[in-house]
C-alpha cells in the first residue's frame, strides 16, 4: 500500500475547498477535489495539477446519498482508504436575508451543511478506519458559536442568518459528537473557522484570502493533536 496521504475535499471545486485542496497537494497529499458538477470539479483538478499537485475529480454532491455512496465505492476502489476527510461543502441560502429565513432555506441549508456533513462522513468512514491516524475538518464559522452571537459586542452578533448561523451550530455539535465516537478508532474530528474570507458566498466581501481560510483548516488537518474542538486563525474558539 502507498503511503502517500489520500485527502478527499468536498466542495472543492472553487473558494476555500480549492485552496484546502492545494495546500493538502503541496504537503504531497494525493487530493480528491470533490465536486457536485463533474465540470467544474475537472477543471479545478486540472489547474491543480498543472501546479504539479496530484489531483483527482470525484463527483460529489452532499445532498444526494446516491452519489455519496458512488464517491465512496470511488475512492474504495482507487485508494482503498481515506487519511483527511475535510467537509468543506457549504451554502448560504438565497432567502436567508437579515431574520426572513422561512422553511425552505432551512430545509436547503441544512440538506448541504448538516445533513450532508453527516451522510459524508458515513459513508467514508470504512475508508477512514482503513487510514493512518485520520483527520475529519469541518468547515464551521463563528457565525454558528453560540457564545459569539451571545456577545452583543461579537464582531458577528449582528449577522442575523438564522438557518446558516444554526446550522453551523449544529455542525459544531456533531463534531464534538462524532469525535467522542471515533476517539477509539484513532481518528480525530475537528471544527475550523476559516475567518471571513472573500468568496463567492459573500460576493468577495471577505477581508481574508480563501488561501488564508485554508491553512487554519490545513493546520487541524495536519496536526498530530486534539480531537472535538473547534479552531480558528487564533487558536481555539469557543462553542
Ligand atoms: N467565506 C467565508 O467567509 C466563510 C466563513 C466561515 C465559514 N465558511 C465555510 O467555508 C466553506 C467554504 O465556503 P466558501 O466561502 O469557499 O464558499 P463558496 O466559494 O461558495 O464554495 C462553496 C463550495 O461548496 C460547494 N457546494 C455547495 N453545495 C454543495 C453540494 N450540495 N454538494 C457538493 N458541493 C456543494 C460549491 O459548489 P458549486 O460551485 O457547485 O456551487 C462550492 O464548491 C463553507 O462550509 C462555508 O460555510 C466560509
Amino acid at each position: 500500500m502507498t503511503t502517500t496521504k489520500i485527502a478527499l475535499i468536498t466542495g472543492a471545486n472553487k473558494g476555500i475547498g480549492k485552496e484546502i485542496a492545494r495546500q493538502l497537494g503541496q504537503l504531497g497529499m494525493t487530493v480528491l477535489v470533490a465536486a457536485r458538477d463533474a465540470e467544474r470539479g475537472r477543471a479545478a483538478s486540472a489547474e491543480l495539477t498543472g501546479d504539479g499537485i496530484d489531483a483527482r475529480p470525484v463527483l460529489l454532491d452532499v445532498t444526494d446519498p446516491d452519489s455519496v455512496a458512488t464517491a465512496a465505492k470511488q475512492v474504495e476502489q482507487e485508494h482503498g482508504r481515506l487519511d483527511v476527510l475535510v467537509n468543506n461543502a457549504g451554502i448560504i441560502d438565497a432567502g436567508d436575508q437579515d431574520g426572513r429565513a422561512v422553511a425552505d432555506t432551512f430545509e436547503r441549508t441544512y440538506a448541504t451543511n448538516v445533513i450532508g456533513v453527516m451522510t459524508v462522513t458515513r459513508a467514508m468512514l470504512p475508508l477512514l478506519r482503513k487510514g493512518a491516524q485520520a483527520r475529519v475538518v469541518n468547515l464551521s464559522s463563528e457565525l454558528g458559536s453560540v457564545s459569539l452571537q451571545s456577545d452583543p459586542d461579537g464582531e458577528f452578533s449582528g449577522i442575523r442568518l438564522y438557518a446558516y448561523n444554526s446550522s453551523k451550530a449544529a455542525l459544531n455539535m456533531l463534531t464534538v459528537m462524532l469525535a467522542k465516537e471515533l476517539q477509539p478508532d484513532g481518528i480525530a474530528v475537528n471544527a475550523v473557522s476559516p475567518g471571513y474570507c472573500a468568496t463567492d458566498m459573500n460576493d468577495h466581501e471577505g477581508y481574508r484570502t480563501p488561501a488564508q481560510g485554508a491553512a487554519d483548516a490545513v493546520r487541524v488537518a495536519t496536526a498530530d493533536g486534539p480531537t472535538g474542538g473547534f479552531y480558528g486563525e487564533s487558536g481555539t474558539l469557543p462553542w
